[in-house]
């Protein structure tokens, strides 16, 4: 739940903020809000105001309507900036209302959650921390399997805790499904770990309708997180109805498409293969940037009409999804943080989002967006 005593500190702060502002400049700042009421009608702060519900019932999360996803702050995402950057992109996000920050032990490994750690400890028990667990890790490197033996569930729990300096992960994803391990032996160690208090709630990634299903009747699950987005929209069919069905919630992740929707990359941009898992995805090989780039050019013209960015687009279109998406957009700079957040208050009209979603349908995406399927 959004702590209520915190959430006035942040109005607070952003109030004086705006006073500051009002008496230094006050004509055109008073003329700027009154535009940007009309771009962003819902919008009362620079932050973001809305909140949602993952899940139902005692496995539900009330969360702000964007969540921040850590994972490029360390991992690949090409460079990693300087540490005090990232923590104050992740303090400044929950100045801005957000509440919902996702990281896990792979990312790294565990680079991520010891930065995600410290950055939200003066906040922490204001705060729904997600984290995941399930990739092999031997001496440190990703050996490219899975391992959800209960046992190491177990053991990865307790190093997650250390590493994000708390005593409860609030949302546990298993991060990809284990074909190794019965899903409900998976459901059931997660359970246990529920009953003992060190998780509280229950996630999957990646994870297809029958897995859904085992592990929802074993531990009642609180949300889905899978790749979500203009381009990587299959979770739509797929997994939207077993969600809706069971009273579960879905976090799409790369929700700007690894940064493709934002149009700033283009054939010419250079991944570090040592730390960007982008070269191994079919999506951003030059001659898919190039053969895909009328989606940008769309998006680009679209926003052109309103004032907004591509990223802003590609996000307000998740939101009007469904009222159970929670998308976590990653980034590692303020002024796209303020940008994206900026989403949850636009609001796209029914012929906009029927205009962006016929467009979007009928341009053939090239490149599949893994090499491998990651659904099971
Ligand atoms: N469950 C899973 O298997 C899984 C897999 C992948 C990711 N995730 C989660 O999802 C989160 C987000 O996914 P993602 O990082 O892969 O993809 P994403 O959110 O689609 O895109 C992030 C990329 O877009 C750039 N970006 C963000 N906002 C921008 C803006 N307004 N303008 C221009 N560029 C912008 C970022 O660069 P800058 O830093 O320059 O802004 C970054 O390179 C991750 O942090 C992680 O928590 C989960």
């Amino acid at each position: 739940m959004l702590n209520q005593e915190n959430q006035e500190g942040r109005r607070q702060f952003l109030k004086i903020g705006a006073f500051l502002g009002t008496a230094a400049i006050a004509a055109p700042v008073l003329a700027a809000a009154q535009l940007e009421k009309e771009v962003f009608p819902e919008n009362k702060n620079d932050g973001i105001t809305k909140t949602r519900i993952l899940g139902s019932g005692k496995h539900s999360l009330n969360v702000s309507a964007l969540g921040l996803g850590c994972m490029g702050m360390s991992w690949n995402r090409s460079f990693v900036p300087d540490r005090k950057n990232s923590i104050s992109v992740i303090r400044k996000a929950y100045e801005m209302g957000v509440n919902f920050f996702d990281t896990a032990e792979a990312y790294g490994p565990f680079a991520n959650e010891e930065l995600v750690g410290e950055a939200i400890a003066p906040f922490r028990k204001d705060i729904i921390l997600c984290s995941k667990f399930g990739f092999d890790i031997q001496n440190n490197k990703l050996t490219g399997g899975f391992n959800s033996d209960p046992k190491h569930i177990r053991q990865v729990v307790d190093q997650s805790l250390k590493r994000l300096k708390t005593d409860v992960i609030d949302l546990l994803y298993q991060h990809r499904v284990d074909p190794k391990i019965p899903m409900e032996d998976v459901a059931g160690a997660v359970k246990d770990l529920i009953e003992q208090g060190k998780v509280k709630n229950f996630g999957l990634s990646e994870a297809g309708a029958e897995s859904i299903r085992k592990a929802h009747a074993i531990q009642p699950l609180t949300a889905i997180q899978t790749e979500l987005s203009l381009m990587s929209r299959e979770a739509i069919t797929e997994i939207f109805p077993v969600c809706e069905e069971l009273g579960i919630g879905f976090v799409p992740y790369s929700p700007l498409c690894r940064a493709y929707l934002t149009g700033y990359l283009n054939e010419r941009t250079k991944f570090d293969p040592a730390n960007d898992n982008r070269p191994s995805l079919p999506r951003y090989t030059p001659e898919a940037i190039r053969a895909n780039w009328k989606i940008v050019e769309f998006l680009t013209d679209f926003g052109n009409q309103r004032g907004l960015t591509p990223a802003q687009i590609s996000l307000a279109w998740l939101l009007a999804l469904k009222p159970y998406v929670v998308p976590i957009p990653g980034t590692t700079k303020l002024a796209h943080l303020q940008e994206n957040m900026l989403s949850a208050d636009i609001t796209l009209s029914k012929a906009e989002l029927d205009n962006i979603t016929q467009t979007i349908t009928g341009i053939r995406i090239v490149g599949d967006r893994y090499a491998a399927p990651q659904t099971k």
